[in-house]
């Protein structure tokens, strides 16, 4: 078995080379820098399964005229604080970004900021709109309507996404927001992708191949059926997912979104979204609720540890330890990951950094 090799690169010179990238695909420049900077942002919280691995799927689409390169978003106030946004196939980094900012500048007047938003792409990690919520002292729930891949329970055809669920709160350290952003599915999608394109195996359990056999394999996983965690709950929640991403935003819903991963350029994926943002002093004052939020952490990791754990970690804490990591020794990407990034820019015509 050959070798693989390893590349590291600073975050900033990756992003500046996405952002470039999608910049020859003819985004705004500003539009360019929130996809990029969507994409890194994941690889530097150690979520690679969501990182530039996927930067050329997005272009792709874009290339192939089923994603639209200069969106003309437009936000609909249903009421002072409830916005339908309509993404105009813009890609979802992009309309995503700027429903959550939306919400947050609305949260900030009113209390609370709700966002519909429909003709949407892949919208990535949900945790970057989590992000921008906590940092303006926000609370927010983050919903998505995806792809199918994983079966409602008792079925065995892949149906729902692994849309994930995810919730964010600030807490007493700015740097470090209580952040749940966790898939329906046993194992994020992306990952069966990674381990599909590596050749790694993966356990069994986490899905099934296209003819409902458990596997171990990640082409074979990725090419077939997902496994919700939980059993009924997962499955539960990504039909959930369905119908507030779905159904209610006015999105593709019921096993119609289009596949991004799969090759389905048939036409617009019509994803949709859905967020809350809750400004996080509404009952009490600011320092009010962070004080409760760390003496909660605190109490929680005073608690007596399970076998085989060492501390206990809040959702969110052991992305931020990636994160202190990454930003130190840089982001590393596999020889895979890097041939697909080196294609992309030649595609384009811009120099990769490796
Ligand atoms: N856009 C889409 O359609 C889509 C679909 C699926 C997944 N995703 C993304 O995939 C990413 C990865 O999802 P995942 O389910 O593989 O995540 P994961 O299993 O790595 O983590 C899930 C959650 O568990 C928390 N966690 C992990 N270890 C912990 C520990 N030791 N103690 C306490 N908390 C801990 C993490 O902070 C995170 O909030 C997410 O960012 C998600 O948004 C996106």
């Amino acid at each position: 078995m050959s070798i693989k090799k390893n590349y590291k690169i600073k975050p900033d010179k990756l992003e500046k080379f996405i952002s470039t990238v999608y910049e020859k695909c003819k985004l705004s420049k500003k539009h360019a820098s929130i996809v990029a900077k969507g994409l890194v942002r994941a690889d530097v919280r150690g979520v690679w399964s969501h990182g530039v691995v996927r930067a050329p799927i997005y272009c792709e689409r874009i290339l192939k005229k089923v994603a639209n390169p200069k969106p003309k978003i437009k936000i609909k106030k249903i009421q002072r604080n409830i916005l339908h946004v309509d993404g105009n196939n813009g890609l979802g980094f992009i309309t995503s970004s700027i429903a959550m900012n939306e919400c947050v500048k609305v949260a900030k007047k009113y209390g609370v900021g709700i966002a519909g938003i429909y003709n949407s792409n892949h919208f990535g990690m949900a945790a970057n709109y989590l992000e921008i919520a906590t940092k303006n002292n926000c609370i927010a729930w983050v919903f998505t309507a995806s792809s199918p891949a994983l079966p409602p329970h008792g079925a065995m055809a892949a149906h729902f996404g692994t849309a994930p669920f995810a919730f964010g709160s600030p807490t007493g350290n700015k740097n470090k927001p209580f952040i749940l952003d966790m898939a329906c599915s046993a194992v994020a999608r992306g990952k069966l992708k990674f381990a599909a394109k590596s050749g790694k195996k993966i356990p069994f359990g986490l899905a099934l191949d296209k003819f409902g056999k458990p596997t171990n394999d990640g082409a074979k996983a990725f090419e077939g059926i997902m496994l919700p965690f939980g059993g009924m709950k997962g499955a539960g929640i990504s039909w959930m997912m369905d119908i507030i991403g779905g159904i209610f935003t006015g999105a593709n819903h019921s096993g119609n979104v289009k596949n991004q991963f799969g090759n389905n350029f048939s036409g617009p994926a019509n994803v949709g979204h859905f967020m809350i943002c809750l400004k996080a002093d509404l009952f009490q004052n600011k320092n009010q609720f962070l004080k409760k939020m760390e003496y909660g952490i605190k109490k929680v990791k005073k608690l007596k540890l399970a076998k085989n754990f060492k501390e206990i970690l809040h959702p969110g804490e052991p992305e931020y330890r990636k994160e202190q990591m990454i930003k130190k020794q840089g982001v590393i990407l596999s020889e895979d990951i890097v041939k697909d990034l080196n294609e992309l820019g030649d595609s384009v015509g811009v120099k990769s950094p490796f």
